[in-house]
Protein backbone atom coordinates (compact mmCIF):
# COMPACT_ATOMS: atom_id res chain seq x y z
CA UNK A 1 0.00 0.00 0.00
CA UNK A 2 1.09 3.47 -0.35
CA UNK A 3 0.36 7.23 -0.64
CA UNK A 4 0.63 9.64 -3.30
CA UNK A 5 1.94 13.17 -2.58
CA UNK A 6 1.60 15.71 -5.48
CA UNK A 7 3.75 18.84 -5.43
CA UNK A 8 4.88 21.26 -7.34
CA UNK A 9 3.10 19.22 -10.42
CA UNK A 10 5.28 16.32 -9.19
CA UNK A 11 3.90 13.17 -7.75
CA UNK A 12 5.76 11.31 -5.24
CA UNK A 13 4.86 7.76 -4.24
CA UNK A 14 5.21 7.17 -0.10
CA UNK A 15 5.33 3.66 0.95
CA UNK A 16 2.76 3.05 3.60
CA UNK A 17 3.72 0.76 6.83
CA UNK A 18 1.31 -1.22 8.80
CA UNK A 19 1.51 -2.12 12.17
CA UNK A 20 0.30 -5.22 14.34
CA UNK A 21 -3.30 -3.52 14.89
CA UNK A 22 -3.56 -1.97 11.73
CA UNK A 23 -2.52 1.25 12.42
CA UNK A 24 -1.21 2.83 9.49
CA UNK A 25 1.96 5.64 8.95
CA UNK A 26 3.49 7.23 5.83
CA UNK A 27 7.07 6.27 5.45
CA UNK A 28 8.81 9.58 4.72
CA UNK A 29 12.86 8.39 5.60
CA UNK A 30 13.43 9.56 2.38
CA UNK A 31 11.11 12.96 1.59
CA UNK A 32 14.11 15.55 2.06
CA UNK A 33 15.94 13.62 -0.34
CA UNK A 34 13.95 12.79 -2.83
CA UNK A 35 11.85 16.08 -2.78
CA UNK A 36 13.54 18.64 -0.39
CA UNK A 37 10.52 18.76 1.52
CA UNK A 38 9.98 18.53 5.42
CA UNK A 39 7.20 17.45 7.15
CA UNK A 40 6.30 20.49 10.36
CA UNK A 41 4.19 18.74 13.16
CA UNK A 42 4.86 20.36 16.41
CA UNK A 43 5.25 18.70 19.96
CA UNK A 44 4.99 15.80 17.12
CA UNK A 45 1.16 14.89 17.11
CA UNK A 46 1.06 13.00 13.80
CA UNK A 47 4.55 12.01 13.77
CA UNK A 48 5.95 8.39 14.77
CA UNK A 49 9.83 8.25 15.89
CA UNK A 50 10.05 4.61 15.86
CA UNK A 51 8.37 0.99 15.24
CA UNK A 52 8.24 -0.25 18.41
CA UNK A 53 7.23 -3.86 19.58
CA UNK A 54 7.24 -2.71 23.74
CA UNK A 55 3.68 -1.24 24.54
CA UNK A 56 0.16 -0.99 22.42
CA UNK A 57 -2.31 2.14 22.72
CA UNK A 58 -5.38 2.43 21.24
CA UNK A 59 -6.30 5.84 22.15
CA UNK A 60 -9.69 6.03 20.55
CA UNK A 61 -10.89 2.29 22.43
CA UNK A 62 -8.94 3.20 25.84
CA UNK A 63 -6.30 -0.30 25.14
CA UNK A 64 -3.66 -0.39 27.13
CA UNK A 65 -1.14 -3.41 26.56
CA UNK A 66 2.34 -4.31 27.62
CA UNK A 67 3.71 -6.78 25.06
CA UNK A 68 0.57 -7.80 23.76
CA UNK A 69 -0.85 -8.53 27.61
CA UNK A 70 -3.47 -6.17 28.86
CA UNK A 71 -3.13 -3.41 31.46
CA UNK A 72 -6.49 -5.34 33.43
CA UNK A 73 -4.58 -8.41 33.27
CA UNK A 74 -1.40 -7.58 34.50
CA UNK A 75 -2.60 -5.53 37.05
CA UNK A 76 -4.85 -7.98 38.88
CA UNK A 77 -2.30 -10.66 38.45
CA UNK A 78 1.43 -9.60 37.45
CA UNK A 79 3.96 -8.30 40.14
CA UNK A 80 6.22 -5.43 39.26
CA UNK A 81 9.22 -7.48 39.13
CA UNK A 82 7.71 -10.11 36.26
CA UNK A 83 6.15 -7.00 34.54
CA UNK A 84 9.30 -5.03 34.14
CA UNK A 85 11.25 -8.68 33.28
CA UNK A 86 8.24 -8.69 30.38
CA UNK A 87 8.76 -4.77 29.30
CA UNK A 88 12.50 -5.16 29.01
CA UNK A 89 13.14 -9.01 27.97
CA UNK A 90 10.03 -9.78 25.82
CA UNK A 91 8.52 -12.02 27.70
CA UNK A 92 6.72 -13.16 31.38
CA UNK A 93 9.99 -14.64 32.82
CA UNK A 94 9.55 -18.37 33.88
CA UNK A 95 10.30 -19.17 37.42
CA UNK A 96 14.54 -19.68 36.93
CA UNK A 97 14.78 -15.96 34.95
CA UNK A 98 11.95 -14.11 37.71
CA UNK A 99 14.45 -15.52 40.65
CA UNK A 100 17.60 -14.40 38.72
CA UNK A 101 16.09 -10.91 38.14
CA UNK A 102 14.78 -10.75 41.35
CA UNK A 103 18.17 -11.49 43.05
CA UNK A 104 20.56 -9.30 40.73
CA UNK A 105 17.63 -6.40 42.13
CA UNK A 106 18.36 -7.33 45.60
CA UNK A 107 22.31 -7.58 44.99
CA UNK A 108 21.76 -3.73 43.61
CA UNK A 109 19.34 -2.29 46.17
CA UNK A 110 22.56 -0.81 48.11
CA UNK A 111 23.66 2.44 47.06
CA UNK A 112 27.71 3.26 46.75
CA UNK A 113 28.86 4.57 50.07
CA UNK A 114 30.47 7.61 48.09
CA UNK A 115 27.03 8.24 46.87
CA UNK A 116 25.30 8.54 50.78
CA UNK A 117 27.94 11.43 51.09
CA UNK A 118 26.82 13.05 48.17
CA UNK A 119 23.24 12.84 49.31
CA UNK A 120 23.73 14.11 52.66
CA UNK A 121 25.08 17.65 51.20
CA UNK A 122 22.04 17.87 49.43
CA UNK A 123 19.78 20.00 50.94
CA UNK A 124 16.83 18.11 52.90
CA UNK A 125 13.92 20.71 51.12
CA UNK A 126 15.16 19.82 47.70
CA UNK A 127 12.36 18.32 45.72
CA UNK A 128 12.07 14.99 45.55
CA UNK A 129 12.39 14.98 41.87
CA UNK A 130 15.14 17.31 41.53
CA UNK A 131 17.41 14.77 44.43
CA UNK A 132 16.22 11.97 42.32
CA UNK A 133 17.53 13.00 38.64
CA UNK A 134 20.79 14.53 40.47
CA UNK A 135 21.11 10.62 41.86
CA UNK A 136 20.37 8.59 38.96
CA UNK A 137 22.76 10.89 36.98
CA UNK A 138 25.63 10.38 39.85
CA UNK A 139 25.57 6.72 38.96
CA UNK A 140 27.52 7.27 36.05
CA UNK A 141 30.12 8.93 38.26
CA UNK A 142 29.97 6.03 41.15
CA UNK A 143 29.36 3.05 38.50
CA UNK A 144 31.77 3.68 35.74
CA UNK A 145 32.50 1.25 33.31
CA UNK A 146 29.24 1.30 31.01
CA UNK A 147 30.52 3.08 27.50
CA UNK A 148 27.95 2.04 25.29
CA UNK A 149 30.34 0.87 22.81
CA UNK A 150 30.72 -2.36 25.23
CA UNK A 151 27.37 -2.44 25.30
CA UNK A 152 26.46 -6.38 25.59
CA UNK A 153 24.31 -8.17 27.29
CA UNK A 154 26.06 -8.53 31.35
CA UNK A 155 26.96 -4.78 30.74
CA UNK A 156 23.68 -4.23 29.96
CA UNK A 157 21.42 -6.65 32.87
CA UNK A 158 23.45 -5.03 35.25
CA UNK A 159 22.83 -1.59 34.54
CA UNK A 160 19.17 -2.35 34.68
CA UNK A 161 19.29 -4.05 37.77
CA UNK A 162 21.11 -1.04 39.15
CA UNK A 163 18.42 1.76 38.20
CA UNK A 164 15.30 -0.74 39.01
CA UNK A 165 16.79 -1.64 42.15
CA UNK A 166 18.50 1.56 43.40
CA UNK A 167 15.82 4.18 42.49
CA UNK A 168 14.04 2.43 44.85
CA UNK A 169 16.39 2.77 47.50
CA UNK A 170 17.08 6.95 46.53
CA UNK A 171 13.29 7.34 46.90
CA UNK A 172 13.31 5.51 50.49
CA UNK A 173 16.40 7.19 51.93
CA UNK A 174 15.27 10.78 49.75
CA UNK A 175 12.29 10.72 52.07
CA UNK A 176 13.56 9.64 55.48
CA UNK A 177 16.04 12.25 54.55
CA UNK A 178 13.21 15.10 54.51
CA UNK A 179 11.99 13.23 57.84
CA UNK A 180 15.06 13.52 59.60
CA UNK A 181 15.57 9.61 60.24
CA UNK A 182 17.96 7.31 59.39
CA UNK A 183 17.98 5.44 56.32
CA UNK A 184 16.50 1.83 56.58
CA UNK A 185 18.30 -0.06 54.27
CA UNK A 186 17.11 -3.31 52.14
CA UNK A 187 16.59 -6.18 53.63
CA UNK A 188 17.30 -9.76 51.89
CA UNK A 189 13.99 -11.55 53.24
CA UNK A 190 11.49 -8.70 51.32
CA UNK A 191 10.62 -8.78 47.67
CA UNK A 192 10.91 -5.16 46.10
CA UNK A 193 7.95 -3.57 46.93
CA UNK A 194 7.57 -4.72 50.23
CA UNK A 195 11.17 -3.82 50.85
CA UNK A 196 10.38 -0.12 49.68
CA UNK A 197 7.44 0.55 52.10
CA UNK A 198 9.78 -1.18 54.67
CA UNK A 199 12.97 1.50 53.73
CA UNK A 200 10.23 4.49 53.53
CA UNK A 201 7.89 3.48 57.05
CA UNK A 202 10.08 1.97 59.70
CA UNK A 203 12.21 3.02 62.05
CA UNK A 204 14.76 2.04 64.05
CA UNK A 205 12.16 3.20 66.73
CA UNK A 206 9.10 1.24 65.22
CA UNK A 207 8.55 -1.80 62.72
CA UNK A 208 6.20 -1.43 59.59
CA UNK A 209 3.62 -3.21 59.27
CA UNK A 210 3.80 -4.63 55.88
CA UNK A 211 0.04 -4.91 54.86
CA UNK A 212 -1.33 -7.14 52.14
CA UNK A 213 -3.52 -4.14 50.72
CA UNK A 214 -0.83 -1.55 50.94
CA UNK A 215 1.73 -4.37 48.99
CA UNK A 216 -0.70 -4.85 46.45
CA UNK A 217 -2.19 -1.60 46.08
CA UNK A 218 1.66 -0.54 45.21
CA UNK A 219 1.96 -3.36 42.65
CA UNK A 220 -0.74 -1.91 41.28
CA UNK A 221 0.55 1.34 40.86
CA UNK A 222 3.67 0.36 39.34
CA UNK A 223 2.46 -1.99 37.31
CA UNK A 224 0.21 0.13 35.77
CA UNK A 225 2.99 3.07 35.12
CA UNK A 226 5.46 0.83 33.62
CA UNK A 227 5.44 2.37 30.22
CA UNK A 228 3.09 4.17 27.77
CA UNK A 229 5.32 3.82 24.67
CA UNK A 230 6.37 6.90 22.89
CA UNK A 231 5.24 9.27 26.23
CA UNK A 232 7.08 12.88 26.48
CA UNK A 233 9.62 10.72 28.86
CA UNK A 234 10.02 7.72 27.06
CA UNK A 235 11.09 10.12 23.77
CA UNK A 236 13.64 11.92 25.80
CA UNK A 237 14.97 8.79 26.86
CA UNK A 238 15.82 7.42 22.84
CA UNK A 239 16.54 10.87 21.93
CA UNK A 240 18.91 11.36 24.72
CA UNK A 241 20.25 7.63 24.32
CA UNK A 242 20.25 8.11 20.09
CA UNK A 243 23.41 10.06 21.18
CA UNK A 244 25.47 6.84 22.50
CA UNK A 245 25.16 8.22 25.73
CA UNK A 246 25.24 5.83 28.46
CA UNK A 247 21.70 4.67 30.36
CA UNK A 248 22.31 6.43 33.54
CA UNK A 249 23.05 9.13 31.75
CA UNK A 250 19.31 8.53 29.13
CA UNK A 251 17.37 8.03 32.05
CA UNK A 252 18.03 10.88 33.88
CA UNK A 253 17.03 12.87 31.33
CA UNK A 254 13.66 11.17 31.58
CA UNK A 255 13.57 11.63 34.61
CA UNK A 256 13.38 15.58 34.22
CA UNK A 257 11.22 15.52 31.52
CA UNK A 258 8.65 13.48 33.47
CA UNK A 259 8.71 16.14 36.25
CA UNK A 260 6.84 18.68 34.08
CA UNK A 261 3.10 19.40 35.47
CA UNK A 262 1.86 18.36 32.07
CA UNK A 263 3.17 15.12 31.82
CA UNK A 264 4.36 12.82 35.36
CA UNK A 265 4.41 16.02 37.84
CA UNK A 266 0.42 16.15 37.28
CA UNK A 267 -0.14 13.85 39.84
CA UNK A 268 0.97 16.11 42.24
CA UNK A 269 -0.84 18.70 40.82
CA UNK A 270 -4.17 17.23 41.20
CA UNK A 271 -4.09 16.93 44.56
CA UNK A 272 -2.59 20.65 44.96
CA UNK A 273 -5.36 21.34 42.57
CA UNK A 274 -8.36 19.49 44.90
CA UNK A 275 -7.16 21.00 48.19
CA UNK A 276 -6.96 24.58 46.64
CA UNK A 277 -10.89 23.92 45.64
CA UNK A 278 -11.37 22.76 49.20
CA UNK A 279 -9.50 25.37 50.71
CA UNK A 280 -11.04 28.23 48.75
CA UNK A 281 -14.73 26.68 48.93
CA UNK A 282 -14.62 26.61 45.20
CA UNK A 283 -17.96 24.48 43.87
CA UNK A 284 -16.90 22.01 41.47
CA UNK A 285 -19.05 23.70 38.71
CA UNK A 286 -16.87 27.12 39.45
CA UNK A 287 -14.07 25.10 38.80
CA UNK A 288 -15.05 23.44 35.61
CA UNK A 289 -16.37 26.94 34.65
CA UNK A 290 -12.95 28.09 35.78
CA UNK A 291 -11.09 24.95 33.84
CA UNK A 292 -12.70 25.98 30.34
CA UNK A 293 -11.96 30.06 30.16
CA UNK A 294 -8.84 30.25 28.16
CA UNK A 295 -7.98 33.65 30.47
CA UNK A 296 -7.69 31.76 33.61
CA UNK A 297 -4.65 29.54 33.97
CA UNK A 298 -6.72 27.18 36.25
CA UNK A 299 -6.38 24.01 34.16
CA UNK A 300 -7.97 20.82 35.62
CA UNK A 301 -4.85 18.76 36.21
CA UNK A 302 -5.28 14.82 35.97
CA UNK A 303 -7.69 15.45 32.85
CA UNK A 304 -6.76 15.25 29.23
CA UNK A 305 -4.36 13.24 27.06
CA UNK A 306 -2.49 13.39 23.68
CA UNK A 307 -3.40 10.12 22.86
CA UNK A 308 -6.47 8.91 24.80
CA UNK A 309 -9.74 9.97 23.10
CA UNK A 310 -11.23 7.90 25.61
CA UNK A 311 -11.30 7.02 29.40
CA UNK A 312 -7.71 6.34 30.47
CA UNK A 313 -7.80 2.30 31.08
CA UNK A 314 -5.04 3.30 34.08
CA UNK A 315 -7.76 6.18 35.55
CA UNK A 316 -10.36 3.72 35.41
CA UNK A 317 -8.65 0.88 37.98
CA UNK A 318 -7.15 3.37 39.72
CA UNK A 319 -10.94 4.64 40.28
CA UNK A 320 -12.00 1.37 41.53
CA UNK A 321 -9.03 1.01 43.39
CA UNK A 322 -9.00 4.17 45.09
CA UNK A 323 -12.93 3.51 46.18
CA UNK A 324 -12.79 0.25 47.18
CA UNK A 325 -10.14 0.33 49.39
CA UNK A 326 -10.74 3.71 51.10
CA UNK A 327 -14.34 1.63 51.86
CA UNK A 328 -12.35 -1.04 53.40
CA UNK A 329 -10.86 0.41 55.52
CA UNK A 330 -13.18 2.98 56.40
CA UNK A 331 -11.07 6.48 55.15
CA UNK A 332 -12.80 8.82 54.03
CA UNK A 333 -10.84 11.50 52.06
CA UNK A 334 -12.79 14.60 51.49
CA UNK A 335 -10.61 15.39 48.00
CA UNK A 336 -11.69 11.86 46.50
CA UNK A 337 -15.92 13.10 46.91
CA UNK A 338 -14.92 16.38 45.16
CA UNK A 339 -12.41 14.25 42.56
CA UNK A 340 -15.64 12.44 42.02
CA UNK A 341 -17.70 15.37 41.33
CA UNK A 342 -15.61 17.06 39.07
CA UNK A 343 -15.48 14.14 37.00
CA UNK A 344 -19.17 13.36 36.50
CA UNK A 345 -19.27 17.51 35.72
CA UNK A 346 -16.78 17.40 33.53
CA UNK A 347 -17.75 13.98 31.48
CA UNK A 348 -21.45 15.60 31.02
CA UNK A 349 -20.19 19.68 30.29
CA UNK A 350 -19.94 20.04 25.60
CA UNK A 351 -16.41 21.64 26.14
CA UNK A 352 -15.12 18.54 27.64
CA UNK A 353 -17.09 16.21 25.48
CA UNK A 354 -16.08 17.82 22.24
CA UNK A 355 -12.76 17.68 22.88
CA UNK A 356 -12.84 14.63 24.22
CA UNK A 357 -11.02 15.25 27.83
CA UNK A 358 -11.21 12.12 30.28
CA UNK A 359 -9.38 11.63 33.34
CA UNK A 360 -6.14 10.24 32.56
CA UNK A 361 -3.28 7.97 35.29
CA UNK A 362 -2.83 10.91 37.35
CA UNK A 363 -6.19 11.96 38.06
CA UNK A 364 -6.95 8.88 40.78
CA UNK A 365 -3.15 7.89 41.72
CA UNK A 366 -2.71 10.23 44.12
CA UNK A 367 -5.75 8.84 46.38
CA UNK A 368 -3.70 5.68 46.74
CA UNK A 369 -0.39 7.15 46.91
CA UNK A 370 -1.62 9.28 49.95
CA UNK A 371 -3.35 6.54 51.47
CA UNK A 372 -0.18 4.29 51.49
CA UNK A 373 1.36 7.65 53.38
CA UNK A 374 3.52 8.83 50.46
CA UNK A 375 4.25 12.75 50.87
CA UNK A 376 2.22 14.93 47.43
CA UNK A 377 5.70 16.09 46.55
CA UNK A 378 6.53 12.42 46.01
CA UNK A 379 4.38 11.32 43.68
CA UNK A 380 5.98 11.77 40.77
CA UNK A 381 8.91 9.94 41.93
CA UNK A 382 6.56 7.07 42.37
CA UNK A 383 5.87 7.86 38.88
CA UNK A 384 9.61 7.29 37.75
CA UNK A 385 9.89 4.00 39.87
CA UNK A 386 6.82 2.58 37.86
CA UNK A 387 8.60 4.29 34.28
CA UNK A 388 11.89 2.62 34.99
CA UNK A 389 11.55 -0.60 33.27
CA UNK A 390 9.48 1.52 30.32
CA UNK A 391 12.34 3.61 29.70
CA UNK A 392 15.20 0.90 29.93
CA UNK A 393 12.81 -0.87 27.85
CA UNK A 394 13.25 1.38 24.94
CA UNK A 395 16.43 2.19 25.58
CA UNK A 396 16.96 -1.40 24.75
CA UNK A 397 15.02 -1.77 21.58
CA UNK A 398 16.54 1.60 20.04
CA UNK A 399 20.14 -0.36 21.08
CA UNK A 400 19.12 -4.11 19.69
CA UNK A 401 17.92 -2.23 16.40
CA UNK A 402 21.65 -1.15 14.94
CA UNK A 403 21.72 0.55 13.21
CA UNK A 404 20.18 3.27 14.58
CA UNK A 405 20.46 7.33 13.71
CA UNK A 406 20.96 9.49 16.09
CA UNK A 407 17.66 12.09 17.04
CA UNK A 408 18.07 15.38 14.80
CA UNK A 409 14.59 16.65 13.86
CA UNK A 410 14.56 19.65 11.03
CA UNK A 411 12.95 22.90 11.56
CA UNK A 412 11.21 25.68 9.31
CA UNK A 413 13.32 28.85 9.65
CA UNK A 414 11.49 32.29 9.87
CA UNK A 415 14.22 34.30 11.03
CA UNK A 416 16.27 37.03 9.26
CA UNK A 417 17.30 36.44 5.71
CA UNK A 418 20.68 37.95 6.25
CA UNK A 419 22.14 40.07 8.44
CA UNK A 420 25.33 41.70 9.37
CA UNK A 421 27.39 42.66 12.61
CA UNK A 422 26.58 46.06 14.09
CA UNK A 423 29.07 47.27 15.81
CA UNK A 424 28.08 48.38 19.87
CA UNK A 425 28.63 51.89 19.05
CA UNK A 426 25.83 51.53 16.39
CA UNK A 427 23.18 49.80 18.03
CA UNK A 428 20.02 51.32 19.23
C1 LIG B 1 0.78 11.86 31.52
O1 LIG B 1 1.76 10.87 26.79
C2 LIG B 1 1.57 10.02 27.75
O2 LIG B 1 1.37 8.84 27.54
C3 LIG B 1 1.67 10.61 29.16
C4 LIG B 1 1.26 9.69 30.30
C5 LIG B 1 2.24 8.55 30.46
O3 LIG B 1 1.83 7.51 31.02
O4 LIG B 1 3.45 8.74 30.16
O5 LIG B 1 -0.04 9.20 30.08
C6 LIG B 1 1.29 10.45 31.64
O6 LIG B 1 1.56 12.74 31.32
C7 LIG B 1 -0.70 12.10 31.60
C8 LIG B 1 -1.07 13.60 31.38
C9 LIG B 1 -0.84 14.35 32.69
N1 LIG B 1 -1.04 15.80 32.49
C10 LIG B 1 -2.14 16.43 32.94
O7 LIG B 1 -3.09 15.89 33.50
C11 LIG B 1 -2.12 17.95 32.72
C12 LIG B 1 -3.51 18.44 32.26
N2 LIG B 1 -3.72 17.97 30.90
C13 LIG B 1 -3.36 18.85 29.81
O8 LIG B 1 -2.40 19.80 30.06
C14 LIG B 1 -3.35 18.17 28.44
O9 LIG B 1 -4.51 17.47 28.35
C15 LIG B 1 -2.18 17.26 28.10
C16 LIG B 1 -0.87 17.93 28.30
C17 LIG B 1 -2.23 16.00 28.89
C18 LIG B 1 -2.33 16.89 26.61
O10 LIG B 1 -2.13 18.05 25.89
P1 LIG B 1 -2.35 18.12 24.29
O11 LIG B 1 -2.50 16.76 23.72
O12 LIG B 1 -1.29 19.01 23.75
O13 LIG B 1 -3.77 18.80 24.16
P2 LIG B 1 -4.03 20.35 24.18
O14 LIG B 1 -3.35 21.00 25.35
O15 LIG B 1 -3.79 20.91 22.83
O16 LIG B 1 -5.62 20.37 24.50
C19 LIG B 1 -6.58 20.30 23.45
C20 LIG B 1 -7.75 21.16 23.94
C21 LIG B 1 -7.31 22.62 24.23
O17 LIG B 1 -8.48 23.41 24.09
P3 LIG B 1 -8.68 24.21 22.64
O18 LIG B 1 -7.41 24.99 22.37
O19 LIG B 1 -8.95 23.14 21.61
O20 LIG B 1 -9.87 25.10 22.89
O21 LIG B 1 -8.24 20.65 25.19
C22 LIG B 1 -8.05 21.63 26.21
C23 LIG B 1 -6.99 22.60 25.71
O22 LIG B 1 -7.15 23.88 26.31
N3 LIG B 1 -7.56 20.90 27.42
C24 LIG B 1 -7.94 21.17 28.67
C25 LIG B 1 -7.26 20.24 29.47
N4 LIG B 1 -6.48 19.44 28.70
C26 LIG B 1 -6.68 19.88 27.42
N5 LIG B 1 -8.79 22.10 29.18
C27 LIG B 1 -8.95 22.08 30.53
N6 LIG B 1 -8.33 21.21 31.37
C28 LIG B 1 -7.47 20.28 30.87
N7 LIG B 1 -6.85 19.41 31.68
Amino acid sequence: MNAELIYDNKKINLNVLTGTNNEIAIDITGLRNDTGLITYDPGYQNTGSCQSAITFIDGEKGILRYRGIPIEQLAEKSSFIEVSYLLIYGKLPNRAERAAFSERLSLNALLHEDMLHYLGNIPPTAHPMALLSNMVNSLSVYYPGFYVEDYNNETFNMMAARLISKIRTIAAFSYKKSIGEPFVYAREDLLYVQNFLNMMFSSPVKSYHLDPDIIRTLEVLLILHADHEQNCSTSTVRLVGSSKVNLYSSICAGICALWGPLHGGANQQVIEMLESVRNSKLSPKECIERSKDKKNPFRLMGFGHRVYRNYDPRAKILKEYAKKLLAKRKVVDPLLDIAMQLEELALSDDYFIERKLYPNVDFYSGFLYRLIGIPTNMFTVMFAMGRMPGWIAHWKEMHDSVPFKIGRPRQLYIGEPLADYVPVDKRK
